[in-house]
């Protein structure tokens, strides 16, 4: 995946706009893993969103290394990063592919030291298989991989805006044509075919959730495991920021056939309020994603 490592993607903007994860997420990571925290690795870090959240959130780990396929989200990082020096002083990030773990130096790539692996957000855009063989390679007996992600965002108090949200994302005359695929495909079935298999893992954990069911109560109480819940109070101007975040909006603004065009997410405002017009663009309204996560301990 490209886009993410052009020079000129906004991943200052992509820091600032995209959702972060919950305190209780963190909490069901932090009693699934098992035994030393020496190392972490959180691969496709992007500008640190998980990363820096992890110094935090979970019980400390000795060293937290993020890497990502691009410089721009890296840059980004290192700047977040430098404004807290003390609190992230284990912290550092590192360019690289998701399937290599070079940048551990030669005495421990491929040494199985690693004891937890995490890929958020990012999963659907990598080789899955190959960088399931990385994970293998590195992580040590029993150390956890936990991949998650969300999309497909849904304002539960709106039902009116659910067209919207098919129509601004995947329409043909909107942003749809501009997905890098598979990439995208996968993410919208929640990687329901990547899977992590049980030759190389163990207690493996998964769990879907479905933010439509936020508006069927009885819906939502059948969920017995313990999902990921991603919600956010945010202003229809600041969805408009987190839809500039897309791939697929960045593609779409390159295009020269869209230069005399309404700003898509504009044009989402503005679509939004002719629904709802007692709404403003800076109310504030909830807004709950559809999300996935997936653990496993290495064999
Ligand atoms: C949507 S961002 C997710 C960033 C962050 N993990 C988060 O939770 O917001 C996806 C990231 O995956 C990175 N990425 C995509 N393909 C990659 C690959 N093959 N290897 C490493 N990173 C990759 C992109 O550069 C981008 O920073």
């Amino acid at each position: 995946m490209s886009t993410f490592s052009a020079s000129d993607f906004n991943s200052k903007r992509y820091s600032s706009s995209r959702p972060s994860y919950p305190s209780e997420f963190y909490k069901i990571i932090d009693e699934y893993h098992k035994g030393e925290r020496n190392l972490l690795v959180d691969v496709g870090c992007g500008p640190g969103t998980a990363t820096l959240q992890m110094v935090k959130e979970l019980k400390p780990f000795d060293q937290i290394i993020g890497s990502d396929l691009s410089a721009t989200m890296i840059k980004t990082a290192e700047i977040i990063k430098n404004g807290s020096p003390d609190t992230y002083k284990n912290v550092s990030f590192r360019v690289s592919p998701s399937d290599n773990f070079e940048f551990l130096g030669s005495g421990l790539v491929d040494k199985q030291k690693v004891d937890m692996i995490t890929a958020v957000e990012c999963a659907h855009w990598f080789d899955f298989d190959k960088f399931l063989q990385s994970v293998y390679a590195n992580l040590r007996k029993d150390g956890t991989i936990a991949i998650w992600g969300y999309a497909d965002p849904v304002f539960p108090e709106y039902p009116e805006f659910d067209e919207l949200m098919i129509e601004v994302p995947y329409g043909k005359d909107a942003l749809g044509p501009y997905w890098e695929q598979p990439g995208r495909a996968r993410l919208r079935t929640m990687l329901k075919n990547s899977n992590l298999d049980p030759v190389r893992f163990h207690d493996i954990q998964v769990s879907y959730f479905n933010a439509k069911d936020v508006r069927n109560k009885e819906r939502l109480h059948q969920n017995t495991e313990k999902p990921l819940f991603i919600r956010k109070q945010i202003t229809l101007v600041e969805f408009a920021e987190y839809i500039r975040t897309w791939s697929a909006y960045h593609q779409w603004k390159q295009d020269p056939k869209n230069r005399d065009k309404k700003d898509i997410a504009d044009w989402f405002i503005e679509e939004s309020l002719r629904r709802r017009p007692e709404l403003t663009a800076n109310t504030k309204v909830e807004v709950v994603w559809n999300t996935f996560y997936k653990f496993g301990r290495r064999t």
